[in-house]
């Protein structure tokens, strides 16, 4: 018996992990999909890099302890059967190289998408996480955790609201998605734009807020969220919780 207990132990320590819970309360069906940027640390949730969320649907897994650069999104209306299509196609809005499966290299997600990141066991003793609007919006979330920590979200849906100019139209003719000004290219040159802190414009001090086209419309909508290169400078856009804490965390589409 004590031998059994002294066992139970030891695994359990060397499994120490994190509950993630995602769950869909959106109407509509939306396929998860989560990425890990393996330059970055190789550890890697217990959960596929894709799957299909019916609404009311949950699913629970194990994240590493220290899961690092790690993201989950949604995508909107896929069908994963028409291979005329490259697999980023496949969804109307939050797509990815691969199909169901997001490529493990390169599966990041095309804009616009709504996107959570945690960095667990991260600077300072803390698990830093955020929901970004960087690469725009497509579907509304939330992150809760289970130990008091800072909930960030966007619970607005800014697809019915979004700009004429920043629009993504599905095939079902229903808005998908709205880009952010980066990404609509509204100032024809990515490479060097304040929009997308790129070029000249690459520094905090280069690239404010206030020179970025649409900031204030995803911001005020949604101000825990992290909504441009730079919004650090907010004091409202990433979130930190001491990883003593080993939080869980439950991602909510539509919460
Ligand atoms: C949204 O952003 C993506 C990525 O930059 C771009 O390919 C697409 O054309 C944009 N769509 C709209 C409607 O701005």
């Amino acid at each position: 018996m004590k031998s059994q207990l002294a066992y139970s132990f030891a695994l359990a320590a060397g499994v120490s992990a994190r509950t993630f819970t995602v769950t869909n309360k959106c109407s509509y069906t939306v396929w998860p999909a989560l990425f890990t940027d393996l330059n970055v640390a190789k550890n890697v949730p217990s959960q596929p890099t894709g799957w299909e969320a019916a609404p009311g649907t949950s699913v629970s897994f194990q994240v590493p302890d220290d899961w690092k650069a790690g993201r989950i999104w949604g995508r909107r209306e896929c069908d994963f059967t028409d291979n005329t299509k490259p697999g980023y196609l496949q969804c109307a809005s939050g797509g990815c190289n691969g199909g169901l499966l997001c490529d493990t290299a390169t599966g990041t997600g095309v804009p616009p998408a709504t996107v959570a990141e945690w960095t667990l066991a991260g600077d300072g003793g803390a698990d830093w996480y955020d929901v970004s609007l960087v690469d725009g919006f497509n579907i509304p979330m939330a992150v809760t955790n289970n130990v008091g920590c800072p909930v960030p979200d966007c619970k607005a849906d800014l697809d019915a609201t979004c700009p004429t100019e920043l629009k993504k139209i599905g095939p079902s003719g229903a808005v998908v998605g709205c880009n952010s000004s980066c990404n609509a290219n509204l100032d024809g040159n990515q490479a060097n734009s304040p929009n997308c802190c790129s070029g000249s414009f690459n520094t905090p001090a280069t690239c404010p807020s206030s020179r970025v086209a649409f900031y204030s419309f995803f911001k005020s909508a949604c101000p825990n969220s992290y909504a441009y290169a730079y919004d650090e400078s907010s004091g409202t856009a990433l979130w930190t919780c001491p990883t003593a804490k080993k939080a869980d965390f439950t991602l909510t589409f539509c919460p």
